[in-house]
């Protein structure tokens, strides 16, 4: 573990953590290189496009991004094509993904590009993390899998991977415990870029960062020298195979420790402790929420009311609807009460939800 050494200063490191770390890299490189998902955006070497994945990709899983991904960049290929987009058209696009506040600041940051960088995405660390929605996370992934540059990443699926090898039982959203994985993650990146790479000659490097077409597979940036275990792209590659080995190996349950390349190195599995890290704080609790849409429709058309501003999901459209108390009336009796017995509600749907901290149930009605 890493020694503190007080507030202000980094953590001194030990030599056991040194040889550590040049342990685990080119054990990472190498079972990223073969083991690695073939996902539409690593075919890329695009920013726009990496970013648009990175983006989609928070909160949501990779299987229902892949769809979402592969849409918008046959409709919106380019940050040009994506600042000149009418709104709608951008939140059509993400329409099922939610949190629209990404797509809208998605938006908002191609416009900046346009009017600040020329068009074209920038390159520099410090500019990309000053786009809107940008944050250190998503500026550190763009910046290594578009530009192979040696910036840390650290997320849930991150976390979780050092907290288990390092054996880091603290809580990891706490400051002086995240300040000290980001400088792992950065000690690990750094080093897979340092380490000798026949491919990383700049000559090499400045050919691969102006390509922006989507690579065939067999050309696809999962490219490695078994031999040696270098890489063409190693900040990129020792990033994302700490994103896929939290994905596919080091699961929150039951992680798969006998597929793990880093077994031997892995704190947690030595100490038996892989059930207690991370040491999350329990997540706040549930709140249970119920709400009554009614599509009501006339000569097929459909009645969807938009929003206001200035509420969740602010413009987007809906069937309206309104919160019921959990505890309260039945649906038929609310109805009496809100257009009379007369009017006939018919049930189409409950549909359960859960975004954030709340648990939803929808109870849908149809009515002409
Ligand atoms: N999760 C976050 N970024 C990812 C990526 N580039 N590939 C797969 N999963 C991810």
């Amino acid at each position: 573990m890493l020694r503190t050494t007080g507030d202000a200063e980094p953590p001194a490191w030990t030599a056991d953590e040194r040889r550590k770390v040049r342990a685990l890299v080119p054990a990472l490189l190498k079972w990223f290189a073969a083991h690695a998902r073939d996902l539409p955006w690593r075919r890329t070497f695009d920013p726009y496009a990496i970013w648009i994945s990175e983006i989609m990709l928070q909160q949501t899983q990779v299987k229902t991004v892949i769809p979402y991904w592969e849409r918008w960049m046959r409709e919106l290929p380019d940050v040009a094509a994506l600042a000149a987009a009418p709104q709608d058209k951008v939140l059509k696009l993400w329409e099922g993904l939610g949190y629209y506040t990404r797509a809208r600041n998605l938006q908002k940051a191609a416009r900046v590009v346009m009017e600040q960088h020329g068009g074209k995405f920038p390159r520099d660390f410090a500019a990309v993390l000053e786009l809107p929605g940008i944050g250190r996370y998503t500026a550190g992934a763009i910046c290594s899998i578009a530009y192979d540059e040696p910036a840390p990443i650290l997320d849930g699926n991150v976390i979780r991977v050092l907290t288990r090898l390092f054996g880091i039982g603290e809580n990891p959203r706490e400051k002086k415990t995240n300040a000290r994985l980001w400088q792992l993650a950065e000690a690990l990146v750094r080093r897979a870029a340092s380490s000798p790479s026949p491919c990383a000659s700049s000559a090499g490097r400045g050919e691969l960062y102006t390509q922006e077409r989507l690579l065939s597979p067999a050309l696809s940036s999962i490219q490695m020298e078994e031999r040696e275990n270098t890489c063409a792209r190693p900040a990129s590659f020792l990033n994302q195979s700490l994103m896929e080995l939290g994905a596919l190996v080091c699961a929150p349950r039951q992680p798969r420790c006998e597929e793990c390349p880093v077994q031997k190195q892995c704190i947690a599995r030595r100490e038996h402790r892989i059930d207690s890290l991370p040491n999350l704080a329990p997540r706040a609790t549930a709140t249970a929420r119920r709400f009554l849409a009614v599509a009501a429709e006339r000569d097929g058309q459909w009645f969807v009311r938009q929003r206001p501003g200035g509420v969740v999901n602010a413009h987007l459209w809906e069937f309206p609807n309104v919160e019921l108390p959990v505890e309260g009336d039945s649906v038929a009796v609310v109805v009496k009460k809100l257009i009379g017995a007369h009017r006939e509600l018919k049930p189409l749907a409950q549909i359960r939800h859960s975004i954030t901290r709340y648990r939803i149930l929808l109870e849908a009605y149809q009515a002409q």
